[in-house]
């Protein structure tokens, strides 16, 4: 009875330091400063400057705060050779519809579009660094808890 709580205490001490934990996304607003993009945790602030950024571009971006995130690597660039010219990576609030954003006087049409969003720990990274990341984490604690309850059988 007592193994079987402790074990359950375990598994739920895992679970809430998962979610407790928060998102980190990479970031950057160019073409140059993406070639070595840093990893941000996601909170009001960093999610709100890449609102910013996108704003450069984009006309119709919502004042929107909330505390739901994403990781964000939206890219716009030639066709033709495929050289950027804008490119854009960091937490944004998931509620904002990111990849379907209005283009400004900013904005050329000749530009191609590349967007893709993502939720885990700095997911929006072609080549990420190696970095934990949260479905290792979780792997590790069931092979914990595996232990756990070989141990307490
Ligand atoms: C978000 O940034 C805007 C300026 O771009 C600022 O006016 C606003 O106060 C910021 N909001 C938060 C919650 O930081
Ligand atoms: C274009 O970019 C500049 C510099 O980032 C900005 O000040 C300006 O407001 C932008 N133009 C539009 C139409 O949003
Ligand atoms: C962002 O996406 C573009 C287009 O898919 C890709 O070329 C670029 O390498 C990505 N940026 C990073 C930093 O991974």
């Amino acid at each position: 009875m007592w193994k079987k709580f402790i074990c359950a205490l375990v598994l739920a001490a895992f679970l809430g330091l998962q979610t407790v934990n928060g998102l980190y996304c990479y970031t950057c607003d160019s073409p140059s400063s993406c070639r070595s993009p840093t990893s941000q945790y996601c909170d009001v602030n960093t999610a709100n400057t890449t609102s910013a950024w996108l704003r450069r571009l984009h006309s119709n971006v919502p004042r929107t705060v909330g505390n739901n995130f994403k990781c964000l690597n939206l890219t716009y660039y030639y066709p033709q050779n495929n050289v950027k010219t804008q490119e854009i990576l960091g937490c944004y609030f998931s509620s904002i519809s990111v990849c379907y954003l209005f283009r400004n006087a900013n904005n050329s049409y000749d530009w191609e579009k590349s967007c893709y969003t993502c939720g885990n720990d700095n997911c929006n990274h072609r080549n990420p660094a190696g970095t934990l990341s949260k479905s290792s984490f979780t792997i590790m604690s069931s092979a914990l808890l595996l232990i756990l309850a070989k141990i307490f059988k």
